[in-house]
């Protein structure tokens, strides 16, 4: 299979990403800026600078200001549960939602890219979805200014890619994404419906949108906003607007957390003892020895295990992240003790997270019920 030059993002792939710096200007990405902060520094994602780059999140930005109205738009493949990448999305998403109370929330249950890459039916994907949502709501979604809904029972979503395929060639796709099956070219043709859907007649009409995503997904914004350009004249869609988070490593450091391989990743359902287990085995910054180690200090800026903490702990002490940092390179600090306070603040976190899941669940199944419910069969008579 002819596979996309070495420089293309695939968001297919569990490769790691080398240099973000290259894909900022290889893509025309724009940078986050201190002004940026000003608006979005109550985040720790945007102040520990995990959302690297954006395009056009001023237009976001003005809208919070006034209080005029704009979406917020993501969704999941629910080929299994969250993990620690997965979910960095999902904080991103509750927080655009949560940042105005003009924010309309949309989420997409991607069973259409299921199928499609991963062959999971789609009954599979009902039952997935459930868990899920539960864990959106237990991030603190607001479901009164949501709208989750799966690829398959979308009809609008359909009607958008439709439109958009007419657009776009085959050698634009394989230019994309590489050379692929069918499925994955239907797939990113679905997205497209995705991101466009909130500004489809039936949601008001145009609204500025913003899509927070792992930057590996960057081919689908860019795909997006060319065929935005072209449906203009018909519904006048604005392009979406979109944030870019670094890939958190996986546990051992080569590739990205990835569902495929259930140890690269820390999933929000893995009980205590697995989640110990998993970072005692993790990648680290650390030196061969402890002598070493006091001598030369250690390596953060390489450790799987500070990644962690950076992505998802101590949201609100930012000194205490700092803190393990210059231990770590003044010698001060050794992994064995280190990787023992990283479990235990993140075992609380993933316990907290459950409490408020096992709340939630009910009302996830009621979402999912709705969502998956079929047209309905009209008669002639
Ligand atoms: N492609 C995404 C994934 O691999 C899921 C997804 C579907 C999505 N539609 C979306 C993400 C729209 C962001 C926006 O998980
Ligand atoms: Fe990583 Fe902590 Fe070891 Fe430093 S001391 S390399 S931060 S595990």
């Amino acid at each position: 299979m002819t596979r996309l030059p070495p420089n293309e993002l695939d968001p297919w792939s569990s490769d790691l990403i080398q240099d973000y710096r290259r894909l900022v200007e290889q893509f025309g990405l724009s940078e986050v800026t201190e002004r940026h902060l000003e608006i979005f520094g109550d985040a720790p994602f945007f102040r520990r600078r995990i959302i690297f780059a954006h395009r056009d999140l001023d237009v976001i930005a003005e809208a919070i200001r006034s209080g005029k109205e704009y979406a917020v738009l993501t969704g999941i493949k629910p080929t299994g549960e969250y993990h620690l990448g997965t979910f960095q999305t999902v904080k991103e998403f509750v927080y655009f939602q949560r940042k105005s109370e003009s924010a309309l929330a949309v989420f997409a249950i991607a069973d259409i890219e299921a199928w499609e890459d991963n062959g999971q039916d789609f009954d599979v994907s009902r039952r997935v979805a459930v868990s899920n949502v539960a864990d959106l709501l237990a991030a603190g979604l607001d479901p009164e200014r949501s709208y989750v809904y799966f690829q398959s029972r979308e009809i609008r979503v359909q009607e958008i890619a439709a439109l958009a395929a007419r657009g776009i060639t085959l050698s634009t796709m394989r230019a994309v994404y590489g050379e692929r099956h069918m499925g994955l070219y239907l797939s990113a043709l679905v997205q497209i419906g995705d991101i466009l859907l909130p500004q489809h007649p039936d949601f008001g009409g145009p609204k500025p949108t913003i899509v927070p995503v792992g930057v590996d997904q960057d081919p689908h914004l860019r795909l997006t906003r060319d065929v935005t350009a072209k449906l203009r004249s018909k519904w006048g869609f604005l392009e979406p607007a979109s944030t870019y988070h670094l890939i958190i490593r996986s546990l051992l450091g080569d590739k990205k957390m990835s569902k495929r391989d259930p140890m690269s990743y820390i999933s929000l359902r893995d009980d205590e003892e697995l989640v110990r287990r998993k970072i005692m085995n993790a990648f680290t910054g650390g030196r061969e020895t402890a002598t070493l180690q006091r001598e030369l200090g250690g390596e953060p800026w390489r450790c799987v295990v500070y990644e962690i903490a950076k992505f998802h702990l101590y949201p609100n002490d930012d000194r205490e992240l700092e803190r393990i940092y210059s231990e770590c390179t003044a010698g001060e600090r050794l992994c064995g003790e280190c990787k023992a306070q990283i479990v235990e603040e993140l075992v609380r976190e993933m316990r907290e997270h459950e409490k408020r899941r096992e709340e939630v669940l009910p009302l996830a199944k009621k979402i999912v019920e709705r969502a998956s419910e079929r047209q309905p069969l009209y008669k002639l008579t």
